[in-house]
């Protein structure tokens, strides 16, 4: 059993992709082609944002706004430490300080009301709080109504970190539009996943789509060899894009065999781990289904007795950031997120894709009830 499978879901757009890559093959735009544009715009749609800025990685996406933003030495980026590393990474790579807020049990989404003592004590610290990157764990928005309300009253602007939930709606709003601008990823394992590396910015203000089409090719300006500022290599391949494409004509369809797959989940096994809770508005993409066990001991022996079935686990995060060595300047210790600390004790993720078969569910469920 997969704990992710991609072969199957490839038969289905097997033809028209082929199709797709050899019309590529022979126009030679193997670098933001025709396919990026008609992208760009199909996902703007999808969003429903004004702008859309295709990009070569999820880690690229999050990257350029802090850039087109300005970060720099002397800021402060407001993240939770119980996410992938990329989040808090991107901040430290515009030369910001990382600023971990605790998540809420609940919904491993970050506390809005822990936010605002947060920024009172990077005040107090020397540091310039300027934004906050919300993640959207695991496929369901965060709470960004109340995060917006902090926002508003500490002047901060939103970075939504919709990495894992492209697909997924708060409100009536898709992943991707909440704040000033969204960042999404198209690693193959995410719920829209391109064959290589690649990702999206969205956005409604006109100013910072223009800062971020030049960012994302070395600051270009009238054209590549005029710069106007510091940027990266962040363009998007024509493939991946083609990709994208015809994996978005059957996007909708897959969310909803996922959502079918976690309410399963959820009625077979509610009494035996902590399931997770989408309540009202929000959806979730659901890139990963994630438990709690009732403790690290339980979470062993659950995973081993699936391990010996022949069925894959995954635990996101074993270690949150505040704990990891790469940030251990930031002068963190033990206790001081103890809501992260705990889940990373107790997580672990079941098998989540929409080709997963209905014997295989079972199977896991009947494991994990015995
Ligand atoms: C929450 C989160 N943020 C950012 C990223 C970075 O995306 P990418 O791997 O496309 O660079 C990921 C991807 O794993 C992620 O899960």
């Amino acid at each position: 059993m997969q704990f992710i499978d991609l072969l199957s879901q490839k038969d289905r757009i097997r033809t028209p992709l082929l199709h797709r890559i050899e019309s590529i093959l022979d126009s030679g735009h193997f670098i933001m082609g025709p396919e990026v544009t008609e992208l760009e715009s199909r996902l703007a749609s999808y969003v429903g944002s004004r702008f859309c800025i295709s990009c070569s990685s999820g880690t690229d996406a999050l990257l350029m706004p802090l850039l087109a933003k300005g970060i720099g030495p002397g800021d402060a980026v407001i993240t939770t430490p119980f996410t992938f590393v990329a989040t808090a990474e991107v901040i430290s790579l515009a030369g910001a300080t990382p600023l971990f807020v605790d998540v809420s049990a609940d919904t491993f989404n970050i506390n809005p009301d822990l936010i605002g003592r947060a920024i009172e004590e990077a005040v107090s610290r020397g540091l310039k709080p300027k934004a906050i990157i919300p993640v959207d764990l695991f496929g369901q928005p965060a709470d960004y109504k109340r995060i917006q309300a902090v926002a508003d009253a500490y002047r901060v602007w939103i970075l939504e970190d919709a990495a894992q939930s492209f697909g997924g709606t708060f409100n009536g709003g898709k992943a991707g539009s909440f704040g000033l601008v969204g960042a999404t990823s198209f690693f193959p394992a995410k719920p829209l996943g391109c064959y290589g590396d690649g990702g999206a910015i969205f956005t409604d203000d006109a100013e910072l789509d223009t800062v971020l089409r030049s960012i994302r090719v070395h600051g270009s300006g009238v054209d590549k060899y005029s710069n106007d500022r510091i940027g990266i290599n962040g363009r998007l391949d024509s493939i991946q894009a083609a990709v994208l494409l015809e994996k978005l004509t059957i996007f909708d369809e897959e969310l909803a065999v996922r959502q079918r797959i976690a309410d399963f989940y959820s009625k077979k096994l509610h009494n035996r781990v902590v399931v997770p809770k989408v309540p009202e508005p929000y959806t979730s993409a659901w890139a990963q289904y994630s438990v709690l066990a009732a403790s690290q001991e339980e979470r062993e022996q659950l995973m081993l007795a699936l391990q010996k079935e022949g069925i894959p686990s995954m635990i996101y995060y074993k270690i949150p950031l505040h704990l990891q060595k790469a940030y251990s300047s930031l002068g963190y210790k033990i206790g001081d997120f103890p809501v992260s600390e705990d889940l990373s004790r107790r997580i672990f993720a079941l098998p989540m894709h929409p080709y997963l078969k209905e014997e295989d569910i079972e199977r896991i469920c009947k494991v994990l009830l015995a």
